[in-house]
């Protein structure tokens, strides 16, 4: 497996992988996830530097994207999501490999923080807290403890109230 900032070729695996991934019972229909993809590498929250894809034989396996989103509408602050990988390949480190290597990016950019919507479980695990407890509050206060950052920056770590990059809608 190796690991690496996407590339426009890419997309159409990226695209595969994230429909996999979403897709429930019915694979005929595309989860909404493609399309904020899609969305997300149009948006003015893009860098390419925070789009990452784990390959296997050169096929894209499992991607990350963190996009620009801001706080109070001023402050901007990374939002990580999706993180897909394509179910074959699930449980099997892709998803914690691209996690490292997007904190990896993040630190050598000298990110502030990143803060995601997810699963404690999981994302605890690299070092994400609640968001709340460090004064950054979600659009949706029904997110609780989900809406989690991981700070890299503490001093630099703006607080109040986060939006998504555009496409989220959030
Ligand atoms: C969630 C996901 C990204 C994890 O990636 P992965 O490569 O399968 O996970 P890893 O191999 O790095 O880590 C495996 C560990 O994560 C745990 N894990 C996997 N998915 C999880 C989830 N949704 N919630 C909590 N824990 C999860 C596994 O139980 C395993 O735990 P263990 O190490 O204690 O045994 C991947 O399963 C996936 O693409 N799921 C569908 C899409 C999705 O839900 N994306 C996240 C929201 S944007």
């Amino acid at each position: 497996m190796q690991i690496r900032q996407e590339v426009f070729d890419d997309r159409a695996g990226i695209y595969a992988v994230t429909h996999a991934a979403f897709s429930k019972d019915d694979h005929l229909v595309e989860p909404m996830e493609v399309g904020l993809v899609q969305q997300l590498f149009e948006c003015d929250g893009y860098s390419p530097t925070f789009s990452l894809v784990a390959t296997n034989d050169k096929t894209v396996i499992a991607h990350v994207i963190a996009t620009w989103g801001t706080i109070d509408g001023k402050h901007k602050l990374l939002g990580l999501g999706p993180l897909v990988v394509a179910p074959e390949f699930q449980s099997k480190g892709a998803g914690t490999a691209l996690m490292q290597a997007i904190a990896d990016r993040a630190e050598s950019e000298h990110v502030a923080g990143i803060v995601l919507l997810g699963d404690t479980g999981y994302y605890k695990r690299f070092g994400y807290e609640p968001a709340m407890a460090r004064g950054i509050f979600p659009s949706e206060p029904a997110w609780g403890d989900n809406f989690m950052v991981r700070v890299f920056n503490e001093r630099a770590l703006p607080t109040g109230r986060y939006r998504y990059a555009a496409p989220y809608g959030c």
